[in-house]
């Protein structure tokens, strides 16, 4: 039974049949591994940072991981029955109020704020998924965006603005790849009742020429650290690629790509903000582009750590090999990893109960629930359907594995034994 109203940040907030965080997310709303000194997260913000210089750009990076539904959702116009509403995807407080599931919650007000041409936002935020090396219940995004406001353009020509704009930025000598017309009239349409293509495709390349420069500065400084750890490292060249993509607050969309160590990475979403936002914000005459950025995983491959969880670690062998690097990010290396300890896997398969559907992440929450930080991946290994009886079964795969010791064998039955017990009495299901 979820407990009558929860407390985060000093905030109370009523529960309703909605919640459905658990102890080990909520506690981790203190965290803020973002403004945390010397952590990885945080030194990888102050690199995407260092290219957005303000008085332009203005960091906004304590925005409290609360949010409304209409913040999230509504105010960015995702659809009323789009997937990521559901309680499977998303941790509600209540039927009205979650935690973030995207930086972009924030967009509306500060556009509304209006208190500089651009921004950036850095925050923790929450989506329940697989459990494995590179997903955790809680990550990090940038959100950034950029708006010129008509009415103060010289001469009325935003275009030309733009473009002026554009001519002030530095340049890279990475080669693009950008295969796709500037915009698509199904896939990815101009907002032609707002913007003019000559208009659209200004703030299309401002976007694009700012976020190639974000890039470039982090995975040079990535072939730098690598080199640092082994001069023998051959840097294949950086390459970028845009690809057309869908957010439901952008139009047109992108999505970067960057080659880098031998394979294409997505690493960002973007766009030319959708008018209806501006609007709804009291900014009709603004015009602009936005984009978001996970910082996990480029943290991940900035310093090479091979499991999302080592950021969560208090570990000093983990905290201590970064410490002196954000008051000189030339001296940024790659992380060298402590032993590995040996996994241990188990699998446990179970009949779905009577009332039907299970989802996979509420599977991933009650393990994560019983053994925490212990797990490293969970697979779903089998699943079938008897043919007389109609019953469902699944069989997953669990890998228990410290970050910080071994596990002994009895630690390990222990835990899988309390986490089959948890299926039963959380999901309904039976034990085969
Ligand atoms: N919020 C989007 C996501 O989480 C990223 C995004 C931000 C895309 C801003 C476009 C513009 O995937």
């Amino acid at each position: 039974t979820p407990p009558p109203a929860v407390t985060i940040n000093g905030k109370t907030y009523h529960t309703d049949e909605w919640f459905n965080v658990p102890p080990g997310v909520l506690a981790a709303t203190t965290r803020k591994l973002h403004l945390q000194k010397d952590h990885p997260i945080s030194i990888t913000r102050q690199i995407l940072e260092s290219v957005f210089p303000p008085p332009t750009y203005r960091y906004h990076n304590t925005f409290d991981p609360v949010v409304t539904t209409h913040e999230n959702f509504d105010s960015l116009g995702f659809p009323p029955d789009h997937p990521g509403r559901a309680r499977s995807d998303t941790y509600y407080l209540n039927a009205t109020t979650l935690l973030r599931t995207h930086t972009s919650a924030h967009e509306s007000a500060l556009f509304r704020a209006a208190a500089s041409p651009g921004y950036l936002i850095s925050a923790d935020v929450y989506r329940r998924d697989d459990i494995d090396r590179s997903h955790y219940p809680v990550f990090h995004q940038m959100e950034g965006a950029r708006v010129w406001d008509r009415r103060l353009v010289p001469g009325g020509d935003l275009a030309a603005a733009v473009l002026a704009d554009l001519a002030l930025l530095p340049t890279h000598a990475v080669p693009v790849e950008d295969p796709n017309p500037p915009s698509h009239p199904d896939r990815n349409p101009l907002q032609s009742e707002h913007h003019t293509a000559a208009e659209a495709a200004a703030i299309a390349a401002h976007l694009k020429r700012s976020l190639e420069l974000m890039v470039v500065e982090v995975f040079t400084r990535a072939q730098a650290a690598a080199r640092a750890a082994d001069p023998a490292f051959v840097d294949e060249p950086l390459r970028v690629r845009w690809v057309e993509a869908y957010f439901p607050f952008t139009s047109p969309s992108w999505e970067m790509e960057v080659y880098y160590d031998g394979g294409w990475l997505e690493v960002l979403g973007c766009g030319v903000s959708r008018q209806g936002i501006l609007v709804d914000a009291g900014q009709p005459e603004s015009v602009g582009w936005a984009f978001g950025i996970g910082l996990d995983r480029i943290a991940m491959l900035l310093f090479q750590v091979p499991d999302i969880r080592l950021f969560w670690s208090r570990d000093a062998r983990f905290t201590s090999q970064f410490e002196g690097v954000e008051g000189d990010l030339g001296r940024l290396r790659r992380f060298v990893p402590f032993s590995r300890y040996p996994p241990c896997y188990k699998d446990v398969s179970f009949w779905l109960g009577k009332e039907g559907e299970v989802h996979g992440n509420d599977v991933m929450e009650v393990i994560r629930g019983v053994a925490g930080d212990v797990v490293e991946d969970v697979v779903l290994t089998d699943e079938f359907t008897h043919p007389k009886t109609g019953r469902r079964s699944r069989c997953y795969r669990v890998n228990y594995r410290s970050l910080e010791r071994t596990l002994t064998n009895d630690e390990t039955n222990e835990l899988h034994t309390r986490v089959r017990d948890a299926l039963v009495e959380r999901l309904r299901v039976e034990i085969r």
